[in-house]
């Protein structure tokens, strides 16, 4: 058997947009000639502001709709009309799991429980394993407590994740998550971002489509910056480098990043500039080791002059 990291090197692509538009019935028009490969084993970020064409881009790689104009391969097959109505592309849906941007399309049953058993009783599964993924879905995303309750009752970070759980349970091969930290408190968004971890790290494909910059270096080694066409495609260190690109549209910087710009105004060095606080910490780690257990900041003659430049750089006010 092949080892995983022979398969990542092989990189088999999972799902492939070539020149890829989309216009919805009423004209307006949502992508514009997108090129795109997600593949095997991959974090994809997927990023853009409000109506950049996001929550599109992921209804088409989940096929729920067709190109207007383009090609679409999922799994390497070519969608069209026919082949969305086949036999085919319902073995092909089981591969795919979609967590919708608004939970309440996700969940409709009379209780949470019932919504993670949908996706289960749909793949011949006996009772008892259907059991047994409902109850391990519960307690990976710490929601035993909202089994019997109905969705209608939930809160919204607590329907997030009852959504999320709801295509869990089918086991996915690839994962679409659309702004899937939206509306959690800080320790469910942390709880989400390390199972989704966890689970790319036992060999699932992860796209997440995301207005949260904060989590895009901890959810995605590879970025594609949207605006109803690509705009950029690059790792997160290279997509949070170029500011102007970012600002022109209307994105931003993990706050994290501009903290340590502030340092650089008190004179602090950095070796590389952060862009999670899981990096920061390792960055101040070895400043303090290097520098014989300090970190030197200090007010120079140009310390706030600086700091305003580099408010002008990140302003968003036109
Ligand atoms: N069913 C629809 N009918 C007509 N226009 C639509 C429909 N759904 C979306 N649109 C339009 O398509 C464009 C892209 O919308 P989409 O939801 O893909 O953006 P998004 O990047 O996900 O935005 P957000 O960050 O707000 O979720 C928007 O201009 C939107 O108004
Ligand atoms: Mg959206």
């Amino acid at each position: 058997m092949k080892k995983a990291s022979n398969l990542w090197k092989e990189k088999t692509a999972l799902l492939e947009l070539k020149g890829v538009c989309y216009s919805y019935p009423d004209g307006t028009e949502a992508l514009n000639n997108i090129d795109l490969t997600i593949y095997r084993g991959e974090k994809v970020a997927v990023i853009g502001p409000n109506g950049a064409g996001k929550t599109t881009l992921l209804k088409i790689l989940d096929g729920l709709v067709l190109p207007t104009k383009g090609v679409a391969k999922i799994f390497g097959m070519p969608l069209n009309k026919k082949i969305l109505n086949s036999k085919k592309m319902y073995n092909v849906r089981k591969r795919l799991g979609f967590v919708f941007q608004d939970p309440d399309v996700e969940l409709f049953s009379a209780t949470v429980w019932d919504d993670i058993a949908f996706g289960p009783l749909h793949l011949n599964l006996s009772h008892k394993e259907i059991d047994k993924r409902v109850e391990e879905t519960l307690k990976l995303l710490n929601i035993e407590n909202l089994k019997d309750k109905h969705p209608y009752n939930l809160s919204g970070g607590e329907k997030r994740k009852a959504a999320i759980a709801a295509v869990l349970s089918v086991d996915p091969e690839v994962l679409l998550l659309d702004e899937p930290t939206a509306d959690l408190d800080p320790r469910s968004k942390a709880e989400v971002i390390d199972i989704i971890n966890e689970l790319n790290k036992t060999g699932k494909t992860i796209v997440t489509a995301t207005q949260d910059m904060d989590i895009v270096p901890e959810l995605a080694d590879r970025v594609y910056v949207l605006n109803k066409e690509l705009m950029a495609e690059g790792t997160p260190k290279e997509i949070f480098s170029d500011i102007e690109m970012l600002k022109r549209n209307n994105l931003e910087v993990p706050e994290v990043m501009k903290l340590f710009e502030v340092l650089k105004c008190f004179g602090y060095d950095y070796t590389r500039l952060p862009l999670s606080i899981n990096e920061a910490i390792k960055v101040l780690t070895e400043t303090i080791e290097t520098e014989g257990g300090h970190i030197h900041l200090h007010i120079h003659e140009h310390t706030h002059e600086e700091i305003k430049k580099l408010k002008g750089k990140y302003n968003h006010h036109s």
